[in-house]
């Protein structure tokens, strides 16, 4: 693992111009930011070593680096989720290798399926804290010390701080900004009503097949984590409706570019 993180980090420094502390990973649909960026660097994850290949529909498989407000950023526009195959190690590769090329905080957004009532289709949610049911833990196995620690604390995993910021540049934008637990579940097979039920009681307000694995490495990695969702679909037990990925893509996409101003507004007011 040292190795090809070693691997991995050269190459990409030879293409670098700025060292990015930044990182981005943009979820079904929502890689808008890109656009964001004065980018002066593209280059698709099948060319990076070591990288897996990204086989999900609405994800690019690219990775884009410059800058926004002289700010080095990195976005990984797409990403590999345990249900395509990939072991937790192989789909949170990319965050130590952010890690390695000297990201601090790490923003993450995908789609999810709304479980709060109070919730609507095309809003966005602020992580305050996940609960990992994917069965699977990214740490697993022999605990490479150089690179963090063997019981990595979660108590703040999704930094408080940014969490306020995230409220007050939402409140800032005029963008209406929910906040709530993550769960995140294997996959593909979308919930049950029951699954669905037992989720919500659980203290879940939405509900996705990404996100907890790649927090758990950068927690592990020291880097802070900012998480924003998009409430791409209801899931109310009592009245479930059928959802498809069609749907799930169309409404990510649609509330992309109010993700986008967000992050635009909460990205030069981190500290660095
Ligand atoms: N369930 C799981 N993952 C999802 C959903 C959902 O309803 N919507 C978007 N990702």
């Amino acid at each position: 693992m040292l190795n090809k993180i070693k691997q991995t980090t050269d190459f990409l420094n030879n293409r670098l111009q700025n060292t990015p502390r930044i990182g981005i990973i943009t979820g079904t649909g929502l890689g808008g930011i890109t656009e964001e960026i004065s980018a002066n660097t593209e280059i698709s994850f099948n060319r990076i070593p070591n990288f897996p290949i990204s086989t999900a529909p609405g994800h690019r498989g690219m990775l884009v680096a410059g800058t926004i407000k002289n700010i080095g950023i990195v976005v990984l526009n797409g990403r590999f989720h345990l249900y395509e195959g990939y072991t937790p190690q192989e789909i949170t590769f990319p965050v130590r290798i952010m890690s390695e090329l000297g990201v601090r905080y790490l923003l993450i957004s995908s789609a999810a399926g709304g479980l709060n009532p109070q919730f609507e289709t095309g809003d966005l949610m602020v992580v305050t804290d996940h609960i990992n049911l994917t069965g699977q833990n990214p740490l697993t196995g022999p605990n490479l010390d150089a690179l963090g620690p063997r019981f990595p604390d979660m108590s703040r995993a999704y930094d408080p701080d940014l969490v306020k910021l995230s409220e007050q540049k939402a409140l800032e934008s005029g963008i209406l900004l929910r906040k709530g637990v993550y769960v995140g579940l294997l996959g593909p097979s979308l919930e049950t009503p029951a699954e669905t039920r037992f989720i919500r009681m659980i203290g879940a307000d939405a509900v996705g097949m990404s996100t907890v694995s790649e927090v758990i490495v950068a927690i592990h990695c020291g880097i802070k984590v900012m998480a924003i969702v998009a409430i791409t679909n209801m899931n109310l037990p009592d009245s479930m409706k059928e959802s498809s990925a069609e749907e799930i893509t169309a409404t990510a996409e649609k509330t992309a570019p109010l993700l986008s101003t967000l992050w635009k507004n909460i990205i030069p007011a981190l500290p660095l």
